[in-house]
């Protein structure tokens, strides 16, 4: 084992009702983004993904494929991990709730919050939806149209009436709210700890954890006719894939408690009330941050299955190319903020700063010295306080996007790097080295030199977001170290390199409507 600095960033593990859509692909590719920036700057990192398996959503589904839930589960899943390969995601492990090693291990989670004294049993008699898997107090439903009533998310309710075991989360309102307080950053953004916090110091009610009209689901330990509750279930993969409840395993001491539990919005109760009071109950110490991200609309529209405006992401990576996708998806919302989906300003976002940014600076620099330095980096001579300047800005820059990428700012963070593409930009215009090759060809050089070794820089810090665009920048540019510890003067390019004739890295794309099915 290393002494080096850990990082344990999990998505949610999608329920398999559903074939994965961009929502889907967004998290983890946040997530993503994250893991690949600690591990290029020095950290051991778990990236965990998976799929959520039981519950009576998925039983449901699996009935109307006609298919046993084992069977449509594999089906699914599968799905979910070709997303994963389709999006380039570096997750370390893809868990799945119907392992064995997870059945274990929360049965054991479920087994310590019973001799904590944490667990008892009753009869629940309230609202449920099955499409938000959850439980709903009368006064936070609303009236639908149809004199039906609705959950907060629109969702339909059913009146449930069944023996159950209830989870004392009364228990942990005060402790909760006591922990948000001293834990600002616990949950991000901020209007959600704020939310958080309003709904637990409303007043916590003891939760049903277990149910009996159904079968698919984790056995209740010794209690036959019982499985449990699907969030209980869920919410200890984060532990399952550490090795738990073997708590001497390497992985559970290196990476427990998780640094982020990254989610969207819609689950955010589940994850910084509910797994937090689970956990203070079992006695462990509590994932350091939770990030609940805003949600996608299509074209202005909410994107549901009814409404057949589902986003495709492989679809859009056939049409766009994967690195567009993923650059887009981040770039374009402040994340935490809801965001809209246009086909249109996929294209202008990605040709202005890829394309025309980027793209640009590097196949300009690469021809001009490809055709006037005998297809080889030139030596430079005497740098310049611009020149140091330049070649010094990726490094300070790191410092800033360390800082943004720890509160998951990411558009933010791609700010820093785009203006580092503007200051080579600037620095070209005002050098005009086409000119100096008239006037002063060493001087000419030199700039040159600056601009490949800027654009090196700009390669390695881009290789979060855009790993294979990146890796062909780099490639051009025959760089071997790629961590952020090359950035500055170490890992400088070296004279006399051959570069061949380059390839454009980031093509322009061209609006192209989505082939109807
Ligand atoms: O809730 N915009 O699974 P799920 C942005 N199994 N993100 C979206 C989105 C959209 N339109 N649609 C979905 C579950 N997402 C549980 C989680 S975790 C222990 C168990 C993303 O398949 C977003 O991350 O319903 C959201 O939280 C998640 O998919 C919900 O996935
Ligand atoms: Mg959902």
């Amino acid at each position: 084992m290393t002494d080096r600095p850990s990082y344990y960033v999990t998505t949610p593990i999608y329920y398999v009702n559903d074939v994965p859509h961009i929502g889907h692909a967004y998290t983890t590719l946040a997530s993503d983004v994250l893991a690949r920036f600690k591990r290029l700057d020095g950290y051991d990192v778990m990236f965990l993904t998976g799929t959520d398996e039981h519950g009576q959503k998925v039983e449901k589904s699996a009935e109307k494929a006609g298919i046993d839930p084992q069977a449509f589960c594999d089906k699914v899943s599968a799905r979910f991990r070709d997303l994963a390969e389709a999006m380039n995601f570096s997750n370390d492990q893809f868990i799945r709730t119907t392992e064995d090693r997870h059945k274990k291990a929360v049965q054991h989670l479920w087994n310590r919050l019973v001799d904590k004294g944490y667990i008892y049993e009753d009869k629940y008699a309230g609202w449920y939806s099955v499409r938000d898997e959850a439980f709903y107090a009368e006064d936070e439903l609303a009236q639908g149209n149809n004199g039906k009533k609705l959950a907060p998310t629109g969702a339909p309710v059913e009146w449930v009436e069944e023996p159950s075991f209830f989870f004392k989360l009364s228990a942990f309102q005060d402790r909760l709210v006591e922990y948000y307080d001293a834990n600002p950053d616990f949950v991000l953004p901020k209007s959600r700890l704020n939310e958080v916090r309003s709904f637990a110091s409303g007043g916590l009610q003891d939760l049903s954890i277990s149910r009996t009209t159904f079968s698919w689901g984790v056995p209740v330990p010794d209690v036959p006719g019982h499985i449990m509750y699907v969030w209980i279930d869920a919410l200890a993969n984060y532990l399952t894939a550490l090795g738990y409840p073997d708590e001497e395993n390497p992985d559970y001491s290196k990476f427990w408690p998780a640094d982020l539990h990254m989610v969207g919005k819609d689950i955010l109760r589940f994850h910084a009330v509910y797994w937090p009071a689970f956990l203070m109950a079992a006695d462990m110490p509590l994932p350091k941050r939770i990030f609940a991200h805003g949600w996608w609309t299509n074209e202005g529209q909410k994107i549901s299955k009814s409404l057949g405006n589902v986003i495709d992401p492989f679809e859009l990576i056939d049409t766009f190319g994967l690195d567009a996708v993923r650059f887009f998806l981040l770039r374009e919302v402040p994340f935490g903020n809801d965001g809209d989906f246009s086909r249109n300003s996929f294209v202008q976002r990605c040709n202005a700063d890829l394309a025309n940014g980027i793209g640009n600076l590097a196949q300009r620099t690469l021809s001009m010295i490809h055709k006037n330095c005998d297809g080889a980096l030139p030596d430079f001579s005497e740098l310049t306080s611009e020149d140091n300047e330049l070649l010094n800005l990726p490094k300070v820059t790191l410092e800033k996007i360390r800082e943004l990428m720890d509160r998951q700012a990411f558009n933010l963070a791609f700010d820093e790097i785009w203006r580092i593409v503007s200051a080579a930009d600037g620095y070209i215009s005002r050098e005009e080295p086409w000119a100096l090759k008239k006037t002063d060809i060493e001087r000419m050089k030199t700039v040159l030199f600056v601009l490949a070794d800027t654009i090196r820089q700009i390669g390695i810090l881009m290789q979060p977001i855009m790993p294979d665009s990146a890796d062909k920048l780099l490639n051009q540019l025959g760089v071997a170290e790629r961590t952020f510890t090359q950035l500055g003067e170490a890992g400088r390019l070296k004279p006399g390199t051959s570069i061949n004739k380059p390839q454009g890295v980031f093509p322009r794309l061209e609006l192209v409507e989505e082939a109807s099915a």
